[in-house]
């Protein structure tokens, strides 16, 4: 009798967009900018704003709610809730896991954020299988939870009308499918490039005197970001192609991070693959950091295009630098 090996299954997603939407004509009203600018730059056309009262721990949970519930797991049998977030509730404590714990009530989950901005999704879906295939069994709660239109400055108009608010999620767990097919990762950091894209507010710096903190904006070089996005998204799923074997036009899709259509279409070129193997959402989401992989995989399970056995690669890039990248064979990872 062959040995029963336990793999790592996606077992359902969930995903939430708030509902106020902004679209590029409205922000021209009070930015020097156009429609015509930012779609032919980006290709994004609107984003989704939280309402005051949704932080990330707020959209986190309404994402990861749907998931449980499309996995048919109680928040009880949770053992890791992980959250990738570049926009936490506080500043470095509670963890916005912990409040998405208490929201959902997954009394027995450990719970941790991480880390690793617009590739934060996809680092903590390797993350949580390692923590998954070193436990008998094991379910984790992954989500990647943003209102990034809440650290940039709408008063400039060359990094803000970039971003946008959103979650999603995915409940991860055991089968034991004597060919559930392996998947492969990479995870990279190349810390030199810090300065491309950062936002403040941590301790690097001595505290101001006075009790009013300045609000820390996102900063940003456009342009070194846009060429280490299309460099990197082209290395690291041509990489894991070449490890399995296989050409990367031979995948399903890809479900890559939505930061500008540009860069997707720029790596299509350089792949010498079609622009439409990218699933995109981008042109009414823009970029939605650690949410955006999380929310577009929810999307495509949801329309019924994302099928038991399609093989897809996952890839993220952002700041840090940081990227991340996942060969799979859905819904095995
Ligand atoms: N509306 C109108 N004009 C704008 C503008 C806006 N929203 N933002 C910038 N401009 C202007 C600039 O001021 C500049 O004008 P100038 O030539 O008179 O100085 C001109 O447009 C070109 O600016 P530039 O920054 O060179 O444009 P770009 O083609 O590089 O596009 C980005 C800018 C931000 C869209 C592009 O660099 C980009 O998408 N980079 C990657 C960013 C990203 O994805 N970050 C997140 C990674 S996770």
């Amino acid at each position: 009798m062959k040995k029963q090996i336990q793999a790592v299954k996606v077992l359902g997603t969930g995903s939430y967009l708030p509902q106020k939407v902004v679209t590029n004509d409205e922000l021209s009203q009070t930015l020097d900018t156009s429609d015509e600018w930012i779609y032919s730059h980006t290709g994004i056309r609107s984003r989704h704003f939280a309402a005051p009262s949704e932080s990330s721990s707020v959209v986190g949970a309404k994402a990861a709610r749907l998931a449980l519930e499309s996995a048919g797991v109680k928040p009880g049998d949770i053992d890791l809730v992980l959250c990738a977030t570049s926009t936490p509730d506080y500043g470095n404590f509670p963890s916005t896991a912990s409040l998405i714990q208490a929201a959902l009530g997954c009394q027995k989950a450990a719970a941790f954020d991480l880390a690793a901005a617009c590739s934060g999704f996809v680092y903590a879906l390797e993350v949580a299988r390692s923590f998954i295939a070193c436990r008998d069994e094991a379910k984790v709660l992954v989500i990647g939870a943003e209102v990034l239109t809440r650290s940039v400055d709408w008063t400039e108009r060359n990094v803000s009308i970039l971003f946008g608010d959103g979650a999603g999620a995915v409940v991860l767990g055991t089968c034991t499918e004597e060919d559930a097919p392996a998947s492969r990762s990479i995870l990279g950091s190349d810390g030199t490039g810090y300065e491309f894209i950062y936002r403040e507010g941590g301790l690097k710096r001595e505290p101001p005197t006075s009790k009013v903190w300045p609000v820390p904006y996102m900063q940003m070089q456009g342009r070194a970001v846009f060429n280490f996005a299309v460099r990197k998204l082209d290395e690291v799923i041509s990489k894991l192609c070449a490890d399995e074997g296989i050409a990367p036009a031979s995948l399903r899709r890809i479900y890559a991070h939505q930061a500008n259509a540009r860069i997707l279409e720029a790596v299509a070129r350089r792949m010498k693959i079609p622009y439409e193997m990218f699933y995109t959402n981008l042109e009414t989401t823009g970029n939605t950091s650690s949410a955006s992989v999380a929310i577009i995989l929810d999307e495509a399970v949801r329309k019924g295009e994302l099928k038991d056995g399609d093989q897809i690669a996952l890839a993220g890039f952002g700041a840090g630098l940081t990227w991340a990248g996942i060969l799979m064979r859905w819904p095995y990872l």
